[in-house]
């Protein structure tokens, strides 16, 4: 299986991360972003040059684009499709490779994941699950959520030097996802080193090293979601994995690689949602005043917050035949990234953008969450975490501060932290 694997990682992943490196060094804004010299907002350097280039140059053989329109254009556009590694216009010989080194593991990054399917299929998929993630199912959860972050808070007071990314904003994400899909609460740090080494896959261009840790646990993931959705089909209830699980038109892979998107979905992106939103509050202590002073604002300062510093950076889509957009030629087969932190800090959309407002009225309008058929399916559900678990935590402690500086995440197309040290003082 190794030897299967490290091809599979040359073909995905590592003749690319050569080729980044390259343009990198060559200067290429595109490759520095891409091997992760660009740890800044959506205002960094980078994110300016690509403005300067135009609204949709084409650098490094693919085009990019920062322009909110044209991202969010493409993203709702049938003629593109999502990025997967098994381009129709790969040569014979690598598609060949690419079957014969499958898997057969819930790799988000890879099909039957729906994050990277295209319809019919993925309209399959969402459909099955769409229910558990609408108005009335998160609505009805808001009562849950406001428990288990008081219950996290209760627990991080007897710690001395808490961490708010480890012991509060990674906690709160699977505590809850864990529970509408029906895990049990002693698995949580199972789970969560799964969506630790699992979300690199999300990228591309990873050492093997990653690679190879990710795949590792990926195979547990198989086997834990195979025994547990046999389990669900004999004795289905009434929650999402069992709708799954159930369905007989979606074949026993489709369903174990989206019931692992569901999970790590569900908590890789709100722990930073929630990180970086703490960063932003303690750093801006006249906006957090505004919230202690109004907290009807709380829901417009976590759209404020996905806007400012959205914790998914970029994403992409291929075109799917010839497609002209603002006077350019994109050709079928060819890559568009689109860089949603740059979207979301478009002055032609949000006036003075890189200024941090949670009265913004336009807040909610930002792409953090992306657009189109694939926008993100739990965009309800992060919403609601983050309103509850930010106003929670600063109801509390309105005099909280950093412990010295928050440690970012390594991920690229991440902007997160991993550790945050935090000091509490009840106010
Ligand atoms: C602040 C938190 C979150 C952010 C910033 C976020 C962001 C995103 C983005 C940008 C996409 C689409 C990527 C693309 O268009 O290529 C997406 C898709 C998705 N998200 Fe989220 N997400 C968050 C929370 C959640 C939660 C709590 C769930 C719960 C299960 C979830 C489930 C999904 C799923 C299943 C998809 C794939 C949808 C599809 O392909 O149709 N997300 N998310």
């Amino acid at each position: 299986m190794l030897t299967r694997a490290w091809i599979r990682w040359l073909l995905t992943h590592g003749l690319l991360r050569t080729y980044l490196r390259w343009a990198a060094r060559r200067g290429d804004p595109l490759g520095q972003i891409a091997v992760g010299q660009d740890r800044l907002l959506g205002s960094s350097p980078y994110i300016e040059e690509i403005r300067r280039r135009g609204r949709i140059p084409s650098m490094s053989g693919v085009h990019v684009t920062a322009d909110y329109e044209l991202c969010r254009l493409i993203l709702r556009d049938r003629r593109f499709g999502v990025v997967t590694p098994f381009h129709p216009a790969l040569p014979k010989p690598i598609r060949r490779a690419l079957d014969k080194t499958d898997l057969g593991l819930p790799n988000l990054g890879e099909p039957p994941s729906m994050l990277v399917t295209d319809p019919p299929d993925h309209t399959r998929y969402r459909r099955l699950v769409r229910h558990a993630f609408g108005p009335k199912a998160i609505a009805a959860l808001e009562g849950r959520v406001t428990e288990a972050t008081n219950d996290l808070l209760d627990r991080l007071e007897s710690k001395p030097r808490p961490d708010l990314i480890e012991d509060f904003s990674a906690q709160l994400p699977v505590t809850v996802i864990a529970e509408i899909l029906g895990l049990p609460a002693d698995m949580h740090p199972t789970l969560l080193k799964w969506g630790d080494t699992g979300a690199p896959l999300l990228e591309r261009g990873l050492s093997w090293t990653t690679y190879r840790h990710a795949i590792e646990d990926l195979v547990e993931v198989k086997q834990y979601f195979d025994h547990y959705l046999d389990e669900l089909a004999a004795e289905p209830n009434n929650d999402v994995l069992s709708m799954l699980a159930t369905d007989g038109e979606t074949t026993r892979r489709e369903q174990v690689a989206n019931a692992a998107l569901l999970l790590d979905a569900g908590f890789l992106t709100t722990v930073n949602m929630l990180g970086n939103g703490i960063v932003l509050l303690t750093g801006h202590p006249d906006q957090l005043e505004s919230l202690i002073a109004q907290p009807d604002l709380w829901p417009n300062a976590v759209e404020e917050i996905l806007r400012y510093d959205g914790p998914v950076r970029m994403t992409g889509r291929v075109a799917n035949c010839d497609v002209d957009i603002a006077g350019e030629r994109i050709e079928s087969g060819s890559l568009v990234l689109l860089s949603l932190a740059g979207a979301n800090n478009d002055p032609a959309v949000f006036p003075d953008p890189h200024q941090f407002d949670v009265t913004r009225d336009n807040a909610t309008e930002h792409l953090a969450f992306s657009s189109g058929i694939h926008g993100c399916l739990g965009a309800r559900l992060a919403r609601l975490e983050g309103a509850v678990a930010l106003r929670t935590l600063f109801e509390r402690y309105p005099n909280l501060s950093l412990d010295g500086p928050p440690v970012p995440h390594p991920l690229r197309n991440l902007h997160a932290y991993r550790s945050m040290p935090a000091k509490l003082l009840a106010g």
